[in-house]
């Protein structure tokens, strides 16, 4: 092939995405800080502490470090816990806050998109079982009221609830996060409720905000049969996908879920303006008879395959492909809200960078509505249960000295995006070992 560029369509958004709780330091009023206390909980005891920082001020030059390295958008979460630090009170100093990052991204030319919830809660929801709890739903939606009030001037996409599958499953069935339950019913109950605190936040977004792009951001997890022949491989691969990758956005583009229960949500039918994608690894399932507490399937890597440093992401970039198609069932626009991998090998980040971002491009080449891409994630952040072992940053972090260092692959980024495209010369310079892949 000839050195061609895969370019992108007018308009399209080229940002990153950060959370709350993961950037912002001093957040002592949520699940996440009591979690952290507790021991045995977070890989060797480490803690969030100052992040990165945020809430100190550092906020403006990241986002000024972005803003001109070409980024047009910037996906950002709003953390209840200091906006309601308690059930009667809303803190107008954390809104003016957030109010001045918002403000300063739309002078530097950046659309927000802002999550309503990621991971965190306040400490008051928590006590009173958090998501177990239906009155979480209501104390959620008139949070939302209070946040697109204050914000409504600078922000109209909104993502509701941040991966309500990974915070379902890792809180209530494998334990990782917190409460660290392990039972499936309660993993129901956890999901049904937010799926209706979703779709409250959908109606209250819009009764304030009519114009406002509202949805979900789910993760999707490529999952499939590790011996394609052999059919129970099947059966438990689209068992496990459908059950992590499926219920919630079929929940609120159906109003129902008929497997494997029986939910009837009239209310959450239809709400859902886009359909944010977090994409990051692909897995393969085999029947096991032993595994019945993971629906008799085995997961697993696809043999030879490149892995991150602590082998949480297989580099599988067609699985990113599959993810935008599995995304168009739901006849909304898309965005791919998070992709990245954890690495201290940088060479290792622009691989997997230009390598996902042409399956991104291949989608766009089908005219699919696939509006904007954010990388996972600008520097690098307190990484929930895996403490700081994994570097997601385009720019290198030391949590300490709070020194940043730029990586290579901020620079790639830079040119990708301002190029609004992934030429030729660029996987050449920045990523030479996969060159024969994407230019054969
Ligand atoms: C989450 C992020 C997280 C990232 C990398 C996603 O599941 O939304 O908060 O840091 O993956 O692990």
């Amino acid at each position: 092939m000839g050195k061609a560029t895969f370019h992108f369509p007018r308009g399209f958004l080229w940002g990153t995405a950060t959370s709350s709780h993961q950037v912002e330091g001093g957040c002592t009023n949520n699940n996440w800080y009591a979690w952290e206390q507790e021991q045995g909980r977070i890989i060797q005891g480490q803690k969030s502490g100052l992040a990165c920082d945020w809430w100190g001020g550092r906020w403006r030059e990241d986002l000024d470090r972005a803003a001109e390295a070409g980024q047009n958008a910037h996906r950002m979460s709003i953390e209840w816990s200091r906006i309601q630090p308690e059930p009667d009170r809303w803190d107008e100093h954390a809104i003016d806050r957030y109010r001045d990052i918002l403000r300063r991204m739309f002078e530097r030319n950046m659309t927000p998109l802002v999550t309503l919830h990621h991971f965190s809660d306040p400490i008051w929801i928590y006590e009173k079982g958090g998501w177990e709890n239906p009155d979480t739903i209501v104390a959620f939606e008139s949070f939302v009221r209070k946040v697109v009030e204050a914000f409504k001037e600078y922000a109209s996409i909104w993502c509701t609830i941040n991966e309500p599958n990974v915070y379902a499953v890792l809180g209530y069935t494998m334990g990782d996060f917190p409460p660290g339950k392990k039972d499936i019913k309660t993993t129901l109950n956890v999901l049904t409720n937010q799926i209706k605190g979703h779709a409250a936040a959908y109606r209250a977004i819009h009764a304030i905000q009519p114009r406002a792009r509202v949805g979900p951001v789910i993760q999707y997890r490529g999952i499939a049969p590790k011996h394609g022949w052999f059919p129970l491989d099947s059966i438990v691969a689209s068992l496990q996908s459908h059950m992590f990758n499926n219920l919630f956005p079929y929940a609120i583009r159906d109003g129902k879920v008929s497997f494997p229960v029986n939910l009837r949500l009239p209310e959450a039918k239809g709400t859902m303006d886009f359909l944010g994608i977090n994409y990051y690894t692909k897995e393969y399932a085999s029947f096991s008879l032993k595994n019945s507490s993971e629906l008799f399937a085995r997961r697993s890597y696809r043999e030879g395959v490149e892995i991150s440093d602590n082998g949480m992401i297989a580099v599988e970039p067609e699985g990113m492909f599959e993810a935008l198609k599995w995304g168009l069932q739901f006849k909304v626009p898309l965005i791919v809200t998070e992709n990245g991998i954890e690495t201290q090998e940088d060479g290792l980040r622009r691989r997997y960078m230009v390598q996902h971002i042409h399956q991104v491009w291949r989608a766009v080449n089908f005219n699919w509505p696939v509006k904007g891409f954010f990388w996972w994630t600008l520097v690098d952040n307190f990484e929930w249960e895996r403490g700081w072992t994994q570097r997601f940053g385009l720019w290198e972090l030391d949590p300490e000295s709070q020194v940043r260092r730029k990586r290579p692959s901020a620079d790639l980024y830079a040119e990708i995006v301002r190029e609004n495209g992934l030429s030729y010369e660029m996987v050449e310079k920045y990523a030479p070992e996969v060159i024969e892949k994407l230019f054969p």
